[in-house]
């Protein structure tokens, strides 16, 4: 187990580089399995999440190089197996990408549910109400899924899925499971995030038939076989850089921010030119810097375009410094407030009332120990440290190592005074 230990209050200077989407990563290296020969990726990020999903492949009997330069080749013509068993999949939310996978690979699977972050119930009714219309039949019991084909060749129906809620894990399993379904699918009601995107465009590079992807209406050919990829370079991550954007803004700093698609950071940048935050945006690059007093906002998460739910806690940190009260309002996930004790435990006045929390400022927020509760609450809690007044520990930090690729030496390298410690707790 390791903690962190900040000393605030040092602006943030200088550039960094954002590497590869976590959340388009995880669905690719399980998209990997529908190929008949090696794919090669690259922009991988390296994050515990990703590690534990190249190690579920590695077990099923993929072959799996690290190339290095966040590079990896991934040949899993040997995966013989269609289960993943809970030891391979407890920490892991993205693992219910397998089953889309499995399904399309060898027509059933035997997943255990997922885990990841504690964000309220995390169901996932949507992803097996699509499979069951493309002709599988679903059982979820005693912690994990079981699906099978029902027609006797082992291979999936095209059919017509219309979600119920705008899920991103619903929208790229149902992807990969119809890839190789009987016939043309259409998904309505579809999640329109980047990383979707991404998947649809890896899957093509197989030879899978995907249109559509970016909007709310994606549409699936089936083809019989996927081919292996020469090359395919993982989007930017658009939380880590907007994580990034708003730590430079929290400690008055100047940052830019390289290597990232500013489009896919449209609904932050407007947020923060709202608080009055300096931003200035290049082709694949972003300048934060400070402009004086930061402004109250309102947010609201949706689904991308909107305000992400996954930014959430980071913008609530910022709020706290801006001269009045805000209001944020959590409409994508059940419950993604805990981060909120913790930083009440720094001095900022922030109350939450069901999906919604009031957040008044400026108020110093001073170093303390915290403690991380999930991912994007970890992440907050490292920019409340680095403008709080004095040290602050942060335990449990192996939960931000999931989805953060060297969040250490990034920030030190634009002059965070943060170190990894042991911690022996
Ligand atoms: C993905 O989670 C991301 N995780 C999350 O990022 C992100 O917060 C979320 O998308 C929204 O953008 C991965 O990609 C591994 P959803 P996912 O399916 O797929 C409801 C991070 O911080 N829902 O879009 O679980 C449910 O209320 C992580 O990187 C259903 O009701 O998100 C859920 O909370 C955290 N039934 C909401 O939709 C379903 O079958 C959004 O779910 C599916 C979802």
């Amino acid at each position: 187990m390791c903690k962190f230990v900040i000393s605030g209050g040092q602006a943030l200077k200088g550039e960094l580089t954002v590497s590869g989407s976590k959340n388009a990563a995880l669905p690719i290296i399980a998209a990997a399995i529908l190929a008949e020969g090696p794919c090669t990726i690259e922009n991988i990020p390296d994050i515990a999440d990703v590690q534990s999903m190249l190690d579920i492949l590695r077990k099923l009997g993929a072959d799996i190089d690290e190339l290095g330069n966040n590079t990896i080749r991934i040949d899993a013509a040997k995966v013989a197996s269609h289960e993943a068993t809970f030891d391979l999949v407890s920490t892991l939310r993205g693992s219910y990408y397998l089953i889309g996978a499995f399904l399309a690979r060898f027509g059933r699977a035997i997943v255990s549910l997922p885990g990841g972050c504690k964000l309220g119930t995390r169901p996932i009714d949507q992803h097996l109400k699509g499979f069951q219309a493309l002709g599988v039949d679903v059982e979820e019991a005693y912690g994990k899924v079981t699906a099978n084909a029902v027609s006797e060749d082992g291979l999936l129906r095209a059919n017509n899925i219309y979600l119920d809620v705008v899920s991103v894990g619903a929208t790229i399993n149902l992807m990969l499971a119809a890839c190789k379904a009987v016939g043309q699918t259409v998904i309505e009601n579809c999640a329109r995030e980047p990383h979707v995107v991404d998947v649809a465009n890896f899957l093509n590079s197989m030879g899978a038939k995907i249109r559509g992807a970016g909007t709310d209406i994606i549409k699936i050919t089936g083809v019989p076989r996927l081919h292996g990829v020469e090359m395919y370079s993982i989007i930017p991550d658009q939380i880590e850089a907007g994580t990034y954007m708003i730590a430079a803004a929290a400690t008055g700093g100047d940052v830019t921010i390289r290597n990232i698609i500013p489009r896919h950071q449209e609904s932050l940048t407007a947020k923060l030119q709202e608080m009055n935050i300096g931003v200035e945006e290049g082709e694949d690059w972003i300048r934060i810097y400070d402009s004086g007093k930061v402004s109250v906002a309102n947010v609201k998460t949706l689904p991308y375009p909107g305000f992400p739910t996954d930014m959430q806690p980071q913008i609530t940190v910022l709020l706290s410094q801006a001269d009045g009260t805000s209001k944020i309002t959590e409409s994508v996930t059940d419950f993604r407030f805990q981060y909120t004790e913790e930083l009440k435990r720094m001095g900022a006045d922030i109350t939450v009332n069901g999906k919604m929390a009031m957040v008044s400022g400026p108020k110093c927020l001073k170093g303390t120990i915290v403690r991380t509760p999930d991912l994007r609450g970890g992440a907050a809690l490292v920019i409340a440290a680095l403008m709080a007044e004095g040290d602050t520990v942060i335990q449990d930090v192996q939960i931000i190592d999931r989805g953060y690729d060297n969040i250490v030496g990034k920030l030190r390298h634009v002059g965070a005074r943060i170190e990894r410690v042991e911690d022996d707790n």
